[in-house]
């Protein structure tokens, strides 16, 4: 194998190529093990992460929302494993090969909505969502936003499981939609 990449061979990428195979098709594993990682982090919240994942996910289900609408409910916030104040472009960067256009910019931008509800008590505009006004995705973004990921935060909300999800999750992550 090449000790330097400007001294390859074909055949050397080929074999690279493989062997990327198996750890690309492995996505639903890293995304269940992010959310996972939710579990315990409240950060302030009446909830931690990972219910607030599956609440978020569980009302949009039980209101008929399309499938990838529950999918980005669900992971939304999986960013916060990394870190909270770009949560929502790291999420959004993660999915972007598996997701539609629409559901790549709602996560990108999911904070600017949810500001609407409490950035006036850190004394940050409320309004931030519509500078996207015309955008096609707009109003997608308000209803996961309004009915959804900011009425999350309920402990007391049956929540259906992780494992319930894991179809979801397999149908959409198992094989990239388009190479970014
Ligand atoms: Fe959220």
């Amino acid at each position: 194998m090449f000790t330097r990449m400007d001294q390859s061979t074909k055949e050397e990428w080929d074999h690279i190529y493989n062997e990327h195979l198996p750890h690309v098709f492995d996505m639903p594993k890293r995304i269940i093990s992010m959310l996972e990682q939710l579990e315990g982090v409240s950060l302030g919240f009446g909830t931690d992460q990972l219910h607030h994942a599956l609440q978020t996910a569980t009302m949009a289900r039980r209101a008929n929302a399309p499938d990838e609408m529950i999918l980005i409910s669900l992971i939304h916030d999986i960013g916060k494993v990394i870190n909270v104040p770009n949560h929502g472009q790291i999420c959004a960067e993660i999915i972007k090969p598996y997701v539609s256009d629409d559901a790549y910019h709602i996560i990108r931008t999911h904070q600017d909505f949810q500001g609407e509800h409490y950035y006036h008590y850190q004394g940050k505009p409320r309004d931030l969502r519509k500078q996207y006004k015309d955008e096609p995705w707009y109003e997608k973004a308000e209803e996961f936003t309004d009915k959804w990921d900011q009425a999350a935060f309920d402990p007391n909300y049956e929540v259906d499981s992780l494992d319930s999800f894991k179809p979801l999750i397999k149908q959409f992550f198992e094989v990239p939609q388009k190479l970014i």
